[in-house]
């Protein structure tokens, strides 16, 4: 009886970081998808632009990182990115580069 008291806390421990690991990995996913939300409208879903304006889809995490921070900073020349990327910490635009590099 007393052996099974550490299998039943180890199981516990088991099933509860079953259950929560997903769910916390969904809410980084759905909070990068909540903050690209605002690209598509121009960049088109999943970055896909339909237009003029640049497509991003199939842009590596690091090439959107760099390119929101340069436009963020004036480094990078811009009509509309420049005055959009500072409303980005450098965990969201962490957030958002991963989100676009994962849209196929
Ligand atoms: C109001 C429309 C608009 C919104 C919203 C917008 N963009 Fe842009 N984006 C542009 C335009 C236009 C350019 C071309 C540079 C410029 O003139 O600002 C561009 C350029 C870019 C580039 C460079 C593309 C390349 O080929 O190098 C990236 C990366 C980018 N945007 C990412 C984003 C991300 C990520 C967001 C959301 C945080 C976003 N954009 C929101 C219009 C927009």
């Amino acid at each position: 009886m007393k052996k099974s008291i550490p299998i039943f806390f180890t199981s516990l421990a088991i099933l509860l970081s079953m259950l929560l690991l997903p769910s916390m990995y969904a809410g980084e996913l759905s909070r990068g998808a909540m903050l690209s939300a605002s690209c598509e409208g121009c960049h088109g879903t999943n970055g896909h632009s339909p237009g003029s304006i640049p497509d991003i889809s199939g842009k590596s995490a690091e090439y959107i990182r760099l390119a929101l921070e340069g436009f963020r900073s004036g480094e990078r020349e811009s009509t509309v990115m420049g005055r959009h990327a500072k409303g980005y910490t450098d965990d969201e635009i962490l957030l958002i580069a991963e989100y676009f590099a994962q849209q196929k």
